[in-house]
């Protein structure tokens, strides 16, 4: 197997969809290659576009907060990265071909990685590892066994963002729950 670097410079190439012709740049993701937490967005932004990282805009910010706030752990110390690697054009949602074609990415950074939790932001992560239609408002507020890792599918903060508070405190619960899951505890925290 490769190891990170090699596939983030393999991936820097990637045309294997035609969200290759809109981008700046690819945005493989970020963050420790040992990390034992494991954060999955959409896609990148106009900001992720051009700075070549994920989540530096607005959500990213909320993110960062939140991480800090309720896990104590800073970006540095997991990683992120998207189930896109590429900006769909006026941040349209991924279609579903983009989604199967950028895949193989995401699974490789998964593998090499070999986080002990991966939390979902939004529809788009959790639908495609827990492999379900179903929403992420149906879906959160549990773990789930994934692949002999605990998977915490939450809401994305830029669902939070526009949503208020009651998204703003699931989303708070969750990063709890996965924080929980981390270190060994069970996940009693409340929906
Ligand atoms: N939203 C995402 O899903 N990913 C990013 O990297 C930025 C915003």
């Amino acid at each position: 197997m490769v190891d990170l670097p090699s596939l983030a410079l393999d991936a820097s190439g990637c045309t294997r969809c035609a969200l290759a012709a809109g981008r700046t740049q690819v945005v493989f993701g970020m963050g420790n290659p040992h990390a034992d937490l494991f954060f999955i967005g959409e896609g990148p932004g106009a900001e992720e576009d051009l700075q070549g990282l994920p989540f530096v805009g607005r959500s990213g910010k909320l993110l960062d907060r939140l991480m800090a706030e309720e896990m104590g752990l800073s970006r540095d110390e997991c990683y992120i990265a998207n189930v896109v690697k590429c900006r769909p054009p006026a941040n349209r949602d991924p279609r579903p071909d983009e989604i199967e074609a950028c895949r193989p990415w995401l699974e490789s950074q998964l593998d090499l990685i070999g986080p002990k939790v991966v939390v979902t932001l939004g529809n788009f992560a959790s639908r495609l590892l827990l492999e379900t239609g179903e929403g992420i408002t149906r879906l959160r507020g549990r773990t789930y066994p994934w692949r002999g890792v605990v998977l915490v599918p939450t809401y994305h903060p830029a669902a939070v963002l526009r949503g208020g508070s009651e998204a703003m405190a699931g989303m708070r619960a969750d990063l709890v729950r996965a924080k929980m899951a981390m270190t060994g505890r069970p996940h009693e925290v409340a929906p």
